[in-house]
């Protein structure tokens, strides 16, 4: 398999699916990381690591032209948003039928949507009281954090976390199993 990683920031996500398909032969690696910040920490982190990467601008990012093209070069047949925050194209959904996944940092239906991506999820969480969030994996739809599920790994909140507490124990959720994850639904 050739898995494409959008990515819009820090990237450590990006980093660990990297890794963890290097690891051993997992049957799959990680062809390109796209991006469409041209300052996001994951271009360092993917270029340290030799993977090529691809910036495009939002508009670059909805054309056809220039996005298809670039995928199927890399023969990609899995793309994984990890911290993505632009909405996927439906044309790429289309091409991509139930292979375009997502990573959201909390329960879903609870604190999805639109603006609800990192820190201001956590701080929302931890502003409600909950005693638990987690990470979802889900397919992605033409709507933010809304497609068919495919995981969901809870944590306990304790009542002393701060929203700075729950996002690393969220960070750690993420990297010990988004990247198993994806290899046990997509390449097993
Ligand atoms: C992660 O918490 C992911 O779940 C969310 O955005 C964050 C991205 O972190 N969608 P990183 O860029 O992978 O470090």
């Amino acid at each position: 398999g050739r898995i494409a990683v959008f990515a819009s920031g820090n990237g450590s996500n990006a980093e660990n699916i990297i890794r963890y398909f290097r690891e051993a032969d997992r049957g799959a690696q990680v062809a390109l990381v796209v991006t469409n910040k041209a300052e996001a920490g994951v271009i360092s982190r993917a270029e340290s690591l030799g993977v090529e990467t691809c910036v495009l601008p939002a508009d670059r990012l909805r054309d056809p032209d220039t996005i298809l093209p670039l995928l199927e070069a890399r023969g990609v047949d899995l793309i994984v948003l990890a911290g993505f925050l632009l909405m996927v194209p439906p044309f790429l959904i289309a091409r991509y039928p139930g292979r375009i996944i997502n990573i959201h940092p909390s329960l879903l239906p609870a604190y999805g949507g639109k603006g609800m991506y990192g820190r201001r999820v956590h701080e929302a969480v931890v502003e409600a009281g909950e005693s638990r969030t987690g990470i979802t994996v889900h397919f992605v739809s033409e709507k933010y954090d809304d497609g068919r599920i495919i995981a969901q790994i809870p944590v306990e909140i304790s009542p002393s976390d701060s929203a700075a507490d729950v996002e690393s124990k969220i960070h750690r959720l993420e990297k010990a199993h988004f990247p198993r994850i994806i290899h046990e639904t997509f390449y097993r």
